[in-house]
């Protein structure tokens, strides 16, 4: 289904402030979650963008568990758990919904690993059992581009997912998408973000990307010290801060690495 004619999968993430006993501690005291009561999500694409520690991921997080999804990335199926301890902001947002989704997937890069290992071990699992039953069950990885993660670069990979894991009409939630990407398959990236758009899916992205932040059909949400704020691209830190380093960088270096 085209995005024209299907209403959104997610309209909005509302928290429901009422229902927290204590808000001075993580993640409610954050600035960007403190002054959140409601936050609309675009129907194409919506861009979480701030300083590093700003709480971007915090908040995709509390969507993908609240989704159903497994905090450490992934879909619904995958059960795998590391160190990580995600926060109790998931239990207090209610997503409004336009309509359920095909499918859903949480892309962290932080624990991009453990995901590849993750569907290596539910391979081989498969792979006995269709030796006991004779029979052919598709693998995992064959929706991953048929190769092991762990055979191909930390690009390669991430690469894989977006063109053959990810498709139409679903949720994606990705954060720091860049994270393994060159220059030149950013935009590759946003290349298949449009084809993913164009099939009806709606994507929720943090990033620190001016390549990856560039999807021109999009709500730029800035996460800073005084709360969340809609911004333009030519207001975001990413397009200021890579624009000026590049067009004077003798300047930038000059002040970076001077001496006083
Ligand atoms: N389990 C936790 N307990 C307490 N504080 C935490 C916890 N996890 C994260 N924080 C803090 O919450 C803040 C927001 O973290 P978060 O990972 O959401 O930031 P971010 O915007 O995604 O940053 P980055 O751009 O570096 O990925 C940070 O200051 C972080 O140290
Ligand atoms: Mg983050």
């Amino acid at each position: 289904m085209s995005r024209a004619a299907a209403p959104p999968f997610l309209r909005s993430v509302v928290i429901d402030w009422d229902s927290i006993p204590t808000k001075d501690r993580y993640p409610f005291d954050l600035p960007c979650i403190r002054s959140l009561d409601s936050l609309p999500l675009h129907p194409a694409v919506t861009y979480f963008v701030g300083e590093n520690g700003a709480g971007k991921s915090t908040l995709l997080e509390a969507i993908a568990i609240a989704l159903g999804l497994n905090p450490e990335g992934g879909t619904r199926g995958f059960r795998h758990a590391s160190r990580h301890s995600h926060s109790e902001l998931y239990r207090h947002l209610t997503l409004r919904r336009g309509r359920n989704p095909r499918d859903a997937f949480f892309l962290r890069a932080e624990s991009f690993y453990n995901l590849a290992t993750e569907i290596e071990e539910l391979d081989s699992v498969e792979e006995r059992e269709r030796i006991r039953f004779m029979e052919r069950v598709p693998k995992i990885r064959d929706s991953f581009g048929g190769r092991s993660l762990h055979e191909q670069s930390h690009g390669e990979s991430f690469l894989a997912l977006f063109l053959h894991r990810l498709g139409g009409d679903a949720v994606y939630l990705l954060d720091e998408p860049e994270s393994a990407l060159s220059p030149a398959r950013q935009m590759a990236f946003l290349s298949r973000a449009h084809q993913l758009v164009a099939a009806g899916s709606q994507l929720i992205i943090a990033t620190h990307s001016p390549i990856v932040l560039a999807y021109p059909d999009a709500t730029i949400y800035e996460f800073g010290p005084e709360g969340i704020r809609s911004v333009a691209f030519e207001e975001t830190e990413p397009y200021v801060l890579t624009k000026r380093f590049l067009n004077d960088r003798e300047r930038m270096l000059e002040r970076l690495l001077g001496e006083d």
